[in-house]
């Protein structure tokens, strides 16, 4: 798996402590690498990054990326070979809320992350994760390419849209001819998957209610999103980081999109239902009531076009939409009822090698 190049090497993570960055640091450890993480606060409780207690198994720093002088002095300190920056605000609702914090974290921190690495002497491979939300969404029905506009209505699309000009400028004024530092930048869109317990979004609402027997009011039930499992971006992601390690193509400052098949559009009506089918979560009355006011703008269709994924990277994703619910679900059900620290960080980690046999039965590159 990925050319067994992340043994022995020494990985920072910012972010390690949310819900996509605890799935990567677990798979990183399984990969034996060494991970150094940088977060800030441990962002929700329950909380995957403590369920699967990756404190005991890696080096953790509490810290600010936006404290331009810490983040510095610790990748100064750790000499890192890889860098995937994951740490933001992520939540489009709470970008409503706090607009400031929003911008200043996820276009600042990207800022520290690359202006610190000017001075780094050792060779390092740098993977800056944003959103498909970066595009300039025009609401139309094809999948957006890496060359399309960027953009962003809401603080949070405009915050990560922000974040892709900084990593441009920086590639291009800095990093164009470096012989030491590889930059990419990579988008997905709507991820899933267990231990995923953010407030405002939709998935981890319905676990948190139905575990209670509690109804869940749907804002938005048709809204379309590229809903896909949370590691189908990480292994593209990881994917993204070995080819530039491995050396074999240009891709100084390159965008990718990591998105399902362009037929898996669902709705959130949609996705809940196939959830359902593979829950065991029982209601007295129905699992969810639709309501159609808010207040916020939220995107409406937004899907990837993934063939530069393809192109450059022999990526694809390896789960259709039954398996990308069947996995959460399954997941949401053994914490839920079976509740035993053991299992569940066993059962995670199945779900790892499950998705890697998934990839390697269609013959993608970073599973063979
Ligand atoms: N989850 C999704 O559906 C999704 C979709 C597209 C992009 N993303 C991006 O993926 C990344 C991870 O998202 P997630 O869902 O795991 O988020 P999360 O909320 O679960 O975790 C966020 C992480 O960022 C850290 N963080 C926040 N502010 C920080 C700061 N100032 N300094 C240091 N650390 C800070 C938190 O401590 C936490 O570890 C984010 O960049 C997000 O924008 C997520």
């Amino acid at each position: 798996m990925f050319n067994n190049i992340f043994e022995n090497k020494k990985i920072i993570v910012t972010g390690h402590t949310g819900f996509k960055g605890a799935w990567l640091t677990l798979w990183l450890l399984h990969l034996k690498a060494n991970v150094v993480g940088i977060s800030k606060y441990i962002p929700s409780n329950p909380s995957l990054f403590e369920i699967l207690e990756l404190e005991k198994n890696i080096k953790h720093y509490t810290a600010d990326v936006t404290d331009a002088l810490k983040i510095k002095e610790i990748i100064n300190l750790e000499q890192p070979d890889f860098i995937f920056h994951l740490a933001a605000q992520p939540i489009v609702s709470e970008s409503y809320v706090d607009p400031y914090t929003t911008f200043h974290t996820n276009i600042m921190g990207s800022a520290n992350i690359l202006d610190a690495l000017r001075s780094y002497t050792r060779p390092c491979n740098v993977v800056m994760i944003t959103s498909d939300k970066c595009y300039e969404n025009v609401e139309w029905i094809w999948g957006y390419r890496e060359n399309d506009e960027l953009g962003g209505k809401d603080p949070y699309s405009a915050s990560k849209g922000a974040a892709e000009i900084v990593i441009r400028s920086y590639v291009q004024s800095f990093y164009m001819n470096s012989e030491n530092i590889k930059i990419v930048s990579v988008r997905a869109g709507n991820v899933i998957g267990g231990g995923d317990w953010a407030l405002n979004r939709i998935v981890p609402d319905c676990m948190r209610s139905w575990a209670e027997k509690k109804q869940v009011t749907l804002r938005n039930p048709s809204s379309t999103r590229p809903w896909q499992h949370v590691l189908e971006p990480l292994s593209g992601y990881l994917r993204a980081a070995q080819v530039m390690f491995e050396n074999k193509k240009p891709l100084q400052g390159e965008s990718f999109n990591f998105g399902p098949n362009a037929e898996q559009d669902y709705s959130v009506l949609d996705l809940l239902k196939k959830i359902l089918e593979y829950s065991s979560f029982t209601q007295e009355k129905e699992h969810f009531k639709i309501e159609s006011n808010n207040n916020f703008h939220e995107a409406g269709l937004l899907k990837l076009n993934c063939d530069k994924a393809k192109q450059y990277f022999d990526w694809l994703p390896a789960l259709n939409f039954d398996k990308t619910a069947a996995f959460t679900a399954s997941w949401y059900d053994e914490y839920y009822n079976k509740k035993t620290a053991k299992s569940i960080k066993e059962f995670t980690w199945q779900q790892i090698v499950a998705y890697t046999l998934e990839a390697k039965e269609k013959n993608i590159a970073w599973a063979l």
